[in-house]
């Protein structure tokens, strides 16, 4: 099985258009030791050569043409995506999908239903898409149950609902439903080794603790540092937690999370927001990762069981 990292920063991308925050501002005058990083996507196959996209961002094309590319044997109209897996319907996670509007045959969407829901009412993504490729809507099972996915052969995914919150458009913000976020274990059929994704994590309960630690690798939030990081540049008053997310510094932050598993477990932090500092590669939180083992992904990334 691989699992190919498309995208490895939140909502808004690294460096953030509009954004002029240390990070951002740095890396565009070159004075910052960091890497560009697109919307949060990841890409996982049993051959390499059939893909499940998880998460469709709307860095999707440039995405694909960098990670993902076309064979030049192919048909004259083909893709390597067999089907789309959404971990929530957030704009990062969700618009992308308007941009494969072109596939060929009807694209096969999985999400749980109340993802579902907020793609068909506030933010109609899939109604709009039977205008032009068709949607194959399949439920994602929230509660663990393992499924398969038609043309992704050799691999085996469970969903779990996980603490989090809808896009801020949801008419379930701020009381959300579960299925809203869900985390993905992938687990490759031959070696029976699996990854566990969660790109939004607001806490990490028992049980979730347990399908962390039996894992081979974890991917998981790694949207803020500080609880306050947003505050800290003079951004906003948000805080990671109001916006679903697990800073990873602090008591029961995500470092402390993930100190907790066997040291066999890599881990790796995804969906990093470009007011984190840890983007800036010679910062202090950095070298604290660091020093505990934790990885930071990065577009083109690579995980091979
Ligand atoms: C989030 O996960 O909170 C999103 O990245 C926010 C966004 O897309 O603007
Ligand atoms: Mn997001
Ligand atoms: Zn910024």
């Amino acid at each position: 099985m691989i699992l190919r990292i498309l995208g490895s920063a939140a909502g808004g991308g690294y460096p953030q258009w509009n954004c002029n925050c240390r990070q951002c501002a740095g890396l565009r005058a070159g004075s910052l030791r960091a890497t560009a990083r697109s919307q949060s996507s990841i890409a996982v196959s049993g051959d390499g050569r059939s893909w499940l996209l998880c998460n469709a961002s709307p860095d999707i094309h440039r995405q694909l043409s960098r990670h993902l590319p076309i064979e030049p044997s192919a048909p004259a109209r083909s893709s390597p995506i067999a089907a789309v897996l959404l971990a929530d319907g957030q704009i990062d996670h969700a618009l992308g999908l308007l941009l494969l509007r072109e596939h060929r045959a009807r694209l096969p969407v999985w999400t749980t239903a109340p993802v579902r829901d907020d793609l068909s009412t506030t933010m109609p993504l899939l109604p709009i898409l039977d205008h032009y490729c068709g949607v194959d809507w399949h439920e994602v099972p929230a509660d663990g149950e393992p499924f398969t996915v038609d043309g992704v052969r050799g691999v085996t995914v469970r969903a779990f609902a996980v603490p989090g919150k809808p896009g801020p458009y949801s008419l379930h913000r701020q009381a959300p439903r579960p299925g809203d976020n869900s985390a993905f274990l992938f687990t490759d059929e031959h070696s029976a080794q699996s990854i566990l994704y969660a790109p939004g994590l607001a806490a990490v309960d028992k049980a979730m603790h347990a399908r962390l630690a039996a894992a081979a690798a974890v991917l998981v939030d790694g949207t803020c540092f500080y609880d306050d990081d947003l505050a800290r540049q003079g951004i906003s008053t948000k805080t990671a937690r109001d916006m679903g997310h697990l800073p990873q510094s602090g008591a029961g932050g995500m470092v402390e999370a993930l100190a907790a598993l066997p040291s066999t477990v890599r881990r790796i932090l995804t969906h990093i927001n470009n007011t984190n500092p840890i983007l800036d590669e010679d910062s202090a939180e950095r070298a604290f990762l660091t020093e505990r083992g934790i990885e930071i992904a990065y577009d083109g990334m690579e995980i091979t069981l």
